[in-house]
């Protein structure tokens, strides 16, 4: 790896800028014997959290204050999803909801971010079915924040800043992370693989990869910091440092990350089967720290539709990776992705589909009904009727729950070592936590575990779920 020189820390315009906020934040303060206050509110995947740290990480360094309330905000900042019709609707009702706050707090300010709005019909929707929304910021715009609240605070006119989605992400943007011991870092930025059904490379842009150096230097400051389960971040991970002229890859920066000392878990998403090689496969197995588990979206299990959807590969690469995985990893976890009901998907299609799960045996699966997106190839082609869709669909679950209960019986028994998320959500009696492999566990413990590494043995599974003593 040749030493590249790192983009310059925020820039000149972006820090004016965030200092101008934080004095007219000091003169709030002083007149309402209160700091201003900031609600962000996120939608969609793990790209998003990472990025709505950032823009909450920008805003506390131009002196608001967090908020869980949206009543309560000066500032409110929606970061919004667009992969499919369901996410964009929710984030537009819930903006929806916002307009009577803006009567109660004339100084309020709503931004809304993020994919959806860096399409431009629904831009132009916001611009004219949403007048109090003050301003809107792209996904590549986050670090203009500061100067977006300058200019609609000088001017009478609302911002719609979603311009070049594909320049370079600056370094330096502060980052408020959500949790003390888990953290997201992104390594690069786009995609360019355009698979039909997905609107992602046009919200998202071309592929720009982060500088090792940069990457490396975050990652170790995490890990002197005391996270123990980093998540390198994505679109397509196996791409990272094509852009680059050194012929550095994915594989090399885990190796290198591997080195870093600590008792910590790395893991990575989203892989792309095309281009998920032996190296990184082999990189894995050597490793101290890369988590044995692996997020291989795979679709479709029919050729003919992968080829329509643009993948690059076919069922029988896939499982040439997922073997060689196996093989080098005996006790990984695979996971993937599935969509049910891509145009022109046939039983026999389907069919194939359910036959790669008995195969491959997914440990668990994100799957999702075909949603149309606006401006891509699949919305264009002949559509599979909503019922049949649906029916697929829950075939595909109770194909899956099977096999996903049985997929985790052999731990039964085991114990097994897992990072401790205190209280359950959905069960308060109980923590609950993961395992290296990702999977959910819940167990008694007291709070204090929290964000600890503990054993645990298992003496439940379903399908969804391990359930153990502390030991
Ligand atoms: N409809 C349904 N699911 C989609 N995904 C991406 N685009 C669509 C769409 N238009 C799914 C894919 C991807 C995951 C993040 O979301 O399975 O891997
Ligand atoms: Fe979308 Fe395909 Fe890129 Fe993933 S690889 S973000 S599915 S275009």
């Amino acid at each position: 790896m040749k030493q590249q020189t790192d983009r310059p820390a925020l820039s000149a315009e972006c820090k004016a800028a965030m200092e101008r906020v934080r004095r007219e934040n000091e003169v709030f303060l002083a007149a309402n014997g209160r700091a201003p206050r900031v609600f962000v509110l996120t939608f969609g995947c793990q790209q998003n959290e990472a990025d709505s740290e950032k823009l909450l990480g920008l805003s506390l360094a131009m002196g608001y204050e967090q908020t869980d309330l949206p009543d309560q905000a000066e500032l409110i900042l929606v970061n919004t999803c667009a992969i499919r019709e369901h996410a964009e609707q929710k984030a537009l009702s819930t903006v929806g909801q916002y307009k009577h706050l803006k009567a109660k707090n004339p100084a309020l300010l709503i931004g809304v971010c993020g994919c959806m709005v860096t399409q431009e019909h629904r831009s132009e929707e916001l611009k004219r079915r949403y007048p109090y929304v003050d301003f809107i910021l792209g996904t590549a715009s986050q670090h203009r924040l500061p100067q977006v609240i300058c200019k609609r605070r000088d001017a009478s006119r609302r911002v719609f800043d979603r311009e070049d989605i594909s320049s370079p992400m600056e370094e330096g943007i502060p980052i408020r992370r959500a949790s003390g011991y888990r953290a997201w870092v992104s390594i690069m930025y786009g995609c360019n693989n355009f698979c039909s059904y997905c609107i992602v490379p046009y919200v998202r842009g071309r592929e720009r990869s982060r500088d090792p150096h940069a990457v490396i230097a975050e990652v170790r400051a995490l890990v002197a910091e005391g996270y123990r389960d980093i998540t390198l971040l994505g679109q397509n991970v196996n791409s990272y440092g094509k852009d680059r002229a050194d012929g550095y890859d994915f594989a090399d920066l885990l190796r290198e990350l591997d080195r870093i000392e600590g008792d910590f878990w790395l893991r990575f998403m989203t892989s792309h089967p095309k281009d998920a090689g032996r190296k990184l496969i082999d990189v894995m197995a050597e490793s101290r720290h890369v988590a044995h588990q692996f997020h291989l979206p795979l679709q479709s299990g029919s050729d003919g539709i992968l080829k329509a959807m643009n993948r690059h590969y076919d069922t029988a690469r896939y499982l040439s990776i997922v073997d060689y995985l196996r093989e080098r990893i005996p006790d990984v976890t695979i996971t993937s992705d599935i969509i049910v009901g891509f145009p022109g998907e046939s039983e026999e299609d389907f069919e194939g589909t359910l036959a790669i799960l008995r195969r491959v045996r997914f440990d668990m699966l994100y799957s999702f009904i075909y949603s149309p997106r606006k401006g891509t190839p699949a919305a264009a082609m002949e559509q599979v009727p909503r019922d049949v869709q649906g029916a697929r669909f829950d075939r595909l679950l109770q194909t899956q729950n099977a096999i996903g209960k049985e997929q985790n019986q052999p731990l039964v028994g085991r114990t097994l070592r897992v990072l401790c998320d205190g209280e359950s959500k959905t069960n308060p009696a109980l923590c609950s936590g993961r395992t290296e492999g990702n999977k959910i566990v819940f167990f008694e413990a007291g709070r204090e575990h929290t964000g600890r590494f503990v054993n645990v043995r298992i003496d439940r599974a379903d399908a969804f779920a391990l359930y153990g003593e502390r030991q």
